[in-house]
């Protein structure tokens, strides 16, 4: 182990200051609702662009400096509640041993998409993640120093159905059908592509939490372009065998680290998926605060979930819709967040009347109980 690696061990991690999110997280007591950004790291920030400049997106990935840096970069601005690490969900394909590459104005690339259950053949089974994906270990372990105990750290990864449709496809894609062929065509092997990844998937996560993640999301980013019934085959069984596993293991070594489920555009799933050991949900922006509460009731916390592209409206605004939106969530077991990412060409100025909106208004609620 190098000198500088020395530096970054996970021990003696400065003490947490601002727990709310992990209280929220439980549905315990709280004095504002905590707020974070799904990709409040990202190329709205000046300061991120700047840093990203003539730099290849994975070779950032690949250096605990960058992710740290990048990481820091919106806590500088506004009194988020929490911060996720930078990193991509592509790196665990990329570990499994496909090239991944990103491609300016296009996206993620796959240069050698899996075409074939025969493909799956290329893949590596078992994956010895300290080796492969030791890089966003060290980036979690530098950034929970370097945060200094200011907010708690998100660890991440990938659902096995987004990575799956991800590998298939070779990069975006609209309609998903070279991946969703698969399910129809393929459904054994879909199932075993799909529980590769979980094994991978849970080792990654308990690795991230040894280096000294504090809490854990499942970005199922691609779920809305399953139906119901595919959806209860190919994403939720894995989901849930996640949870469980990760829970189970931390749990024999006395650790208890919340996680969210965020399962883009599955409305029609949200009962199960407040059943599926995980103590959030994550809710895109097309879910009624209001109705999501009734549907599930204090069961789980839930987290989000305002349109992104409400930060295009003015300051006042974004407020009235804030408050709304805390109107129908309430503020016990609740973490505000937008439905989806921030988007590049969006105002930092508007971000943070979101923060400080929820900040405000969550006070003045919890005041009045
Ligand atoms: O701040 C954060 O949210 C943490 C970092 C983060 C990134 N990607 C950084 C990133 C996280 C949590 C992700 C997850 C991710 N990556 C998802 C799941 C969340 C979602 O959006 O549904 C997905 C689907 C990906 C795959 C991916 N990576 C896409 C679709 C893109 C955008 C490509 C583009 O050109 O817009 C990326 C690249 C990426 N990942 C960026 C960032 C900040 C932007 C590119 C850059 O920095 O150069």
């Amino acid at each position: 182990m190098s000198k500088q690696e020395n530096l970054i061990l996970p021990k003696d991690f400065p003490q947490l200051k601002n727990d709310t999110f992990l209280r929220a997280a439980r549905g315990e007591e709280i004095e504002h609702v905590p707020v974070w950004c799904m990709r409040q790291a990202g190329r709205y920030l000046p300061e991120f662009r700047e840093s990203r400049a003539g730099k290849d997106f994975f070779e950032t990935c690949q250096s605990p400096e960058a992710c740290c840096e990048l990481t820091l970069q919106p806590l500088r601005r506004f009194p988020f509640d929490a911060a996720i690490i930078f990193s991509d969900i592509l790196v665990v394909p990329q570990a499994m041993g496909m090239d991944v590459q990103m491609v300016a104005g296009k996206g993620p690339t796959f240069p050698e998409p899996l075409k074939e259950p025969e493909d799956l053949q290329r893949l590596q089974v078992k994956v010895d993640t300290a080796k492969e994906l030791g890089y966003v270990f060290r980036a979690i372990t530098l950034t929970r120093h370097k945060i200094e105990g200011k907010v708690p750290l998100i660890g991440f990864s990938g659902a096995p159905w987004t990575l799956m449709s991800y590998m298939i496809e070779g990069g975006g894609s609209n309609t998903h059908s070279k991946a969703k062929r698969w399910l129809y065509q393929h459904p054994e092997a879909s199932h075993m592509l799909l529980k590769m990844l979980t094994d991978v998937i849970v080792e990654y996560l308990l690795g991230q939490v040894a280096a000294g993640a504090q809490a854990l999301q499942v970005f199922e980013s691609h779920a809305g372009i399953l139906g119901p019934a595919e959806f209860k085959e190919f994403s939720l069984p894995y989901l849930r065998d996640i949870a469980r596993r990760v829970k189970d293991k931390l749990k024999e070594a006395g650790q208890d680290v919340p996680m969210i489920v965020f399962a883009k555009d599955a409305h029609y799933a949200l009962e199960e998926l407040s059943q599926s050991n995980y103590e959030v949900v994550g809710l895109d922006w097309t879910i009624d605060p209001l109705s999501a509460r009734e549907r599930i009731g204090g069961k789980v916390s839930l987290q989000g979930n305002m349109d992104p592209c409400a930060l295009y409206a003015p300051k006042e605004r974004i407020s009235d819709i804030v408050k709304k939106m805390l109107e129908g969530f309430g503020t016990r077991g609740y973490i505000a967040n937008l439905g989806h990412g921030v988007y590049p060409d969006m105002e930092p100025e508007n971000i943070g009347a979101f923060v400080e909106a929820v900040h405000q208004h969550s006070k003045q609620m919890i005041k009045q109980i």
